[in-house]
């Protein structure tokens, strides 16, 4: 069980990272002591920001020597509380933001070293002046870092052909708890030198060891990007036209984002400068991208063909292709601006799922009357990932509705959402990762032998549970 740290042992830390290395004021520390959805509230005597693997190294080995609780922070966009400490004021935060170099980049052999507090936005533009694309792609790319991507296995929009952030790496320097380093940043494509260690940090939100840098994939750059927000009757018509446009394009589908009208209306109303560009209306819209490296692919061509005989099957309702990268940003902005849009609009229910795309249809039929029924007082606005099969199944408050009830309503609904999920073999946690918020629905949830295998790795790596307790396992 780790205690609380002694003035000395702070001191020492202190030491470590040198001035301008820690900061200890209630004023400086505020920030990192509460989540993105001001969920959680933590405290903290100490946080530290390190600038090399040797001081995350050093830190560490005092740390588990003394036995005291480190929480790992990157860009503190956590959906789940994943890098918040907890209230008992013992716990030191380790703040990545001054490990920020993209150490090398070797364009030939597409592939990137960049450090964890890199933001992921910093990591796209280094690989664009390389010209090679880094294809995970979200909503908070701005202020999220490469570690907190690493660490939460981050998905986004462009998973459908790239994958998530497991699979864009080829290695990673990690600090163990007792602070002896793993120098794995190779750049291999094969390498098939016993158990992939690697792959058991990401994903694991800093609760085996702390990543400090990452070696990265890269892939050639589009040259030719198309983008068209188009509206469709049903869910159901947006995975037919999936599938055409998958048959059609194959790989060069990069984006394929659904959301209701409700969500598109919520958008326009709380979020400056974004507008509704269709002149029909419809119940749901995807917003879809085709990409190649190709400049001279003809993709505005193949998608004006296929939309327009989508439109004659009665697939699709209404569609327009951006036609400058001002209208498709545009386009975007209407998407990523959905979360906000909810945060504005008042209280939300928020559940991150996953099930195969064909029971998308009958996840969401089920799920809203499931949400009509236990929640009254909330409006479904489900929306996401269709072309990977990651919806956000939210419900925020209706205008007027007491907050309070409202969420007091969190608990049965999100039983219930997950017992659906299961029946419809889907994940209760799809791309917003575990952290405090879904740690007991995965001791619940997940199979025992797997939760057996998580707990004896947990023990071999961080015996003396030093590691961002209270996250993932309980
Ligand atoms: C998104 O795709 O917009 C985000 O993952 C956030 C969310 O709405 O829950
Ligand atoms: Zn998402």
């Amino acid at each position: 069980m780790p205690r609380a740290p002694e003035p000395k042992t702070l001191a020492e830390l202190k030491e470590i990272v040198g001035s301008g290395g820690w900061l200890d004021t209630p004023a400086d520390i505020a920030p990192l002591l509460t989540d993105h959805r001001r969920l959680y509230q933590g405290a903290s005597p100490l946080v530290l920001l390190p600038r090399s693997a040797s001081e995350v190294a050093a830190i560490l080995a005092i740390c588990n020597a003394r036995e005291v609780a480190v929480v790992p922070q990157g860009g503190n966009t956590s959906y789940c509380g994943a890098a918040t400490p907890d209230a008992s004021g013992t716990q030191i935060v380790l703040a990545m933001r001054r490990m920020n170099r993209v150490r090398s980049i070797d364009a030939a052999n597409y592939s990137m070293i960049a450090e964890a507090g890199v933001t992921l936005a910093g990591v796209q533009a280094a690989a664009r002046e390389a010209s090679r694309l880094f294809p995970l792609s979200l909503g908070s790319e701005g202020t999220a870092q490469i570690g907190g991507n690493l660490s939460t296995n981050a998905g986004g929009t462009a998973v459908l052909r790239f994958g998530m952030m497991r699979d864009l790496v080829f290695g990673l320097e990690v600090v163990l708890a007792d602070g002896r380093v793993i120098p794995g940043l190779t750049s291999l494509r094969k390498d098939n030198t016993g158990y992939d260690i690697k792959s058991l940090f990401i994903g694991a939100e800093g609760t085996l060891g702390i990543i400090t840098a990452a070696s990265l994939k890269l892939f050639a750059l589009p040259r030719d990007v198309v983008t068209a927000l188009i509206g469709v009757p049903s869910v159901q018509r947006a995975l037919d036209l999936l599938v055409r446009l998958r048959d059609a394009a194959g790989d060069q589908v990069t984006g394929f984002e659904i959301m209701p009208q409700r969500a598109v209306e919520l958008c326009v109303e709380h979020i400056e400068g974004v507008a509704n560009p269709l002149t029909q209306q419809a119940p749901w819209y995807v917003l879809a991208e085709l990409s190649s490296p190709n400049a001279g692919q003809g993709l505005n061509d193949l998608l004006t063909a296929q939309l327009e005989s989508a439109a004659g099957d009665g697939v699709v309702i209404d569609a327009l292709i951006a036609n400058s990268i001002a209208q498709a940003q545009a386009m975007w902005k209407l998407r990523e601006g959905i979360a906000a849009a909810q945060t504005r609009h008042g209280q939300s229910l928020k559940h991150d799922i996953s099930v195969p795309t064909t029971a998308l249809p009958a996840l969401i039929e089920r799920g809203t009357k499931l949400a009509e029924k236990l929640v009254p007082d909330g409006e479904v606005i489900s929306y996401g990932h269709l072309g990977d099969g990651n919806l956000h199944f939210n419900v925020s408050q209706r205008r007027g509705a007491d907050a309070k009830a409202f969420l007091a309503r969190k608990a049965v609904l999100e039983e219930a959402m997950f017992d659906l999920v299961g029946e419809l073999g889907g994940s209760f946690s799809a791309e917003h990762g575990i952290g405090q918020l879904r740690a007991p629905q995965l001791a619940k949830r997940a199979n025992a032998a797997e939760l057996a295998v998580m707990h004896s790795i947990k023990k071999a790596l961080d015996p003396n549970g030093i590691l961002n307790p209270g996250k993932v396992l309980l």
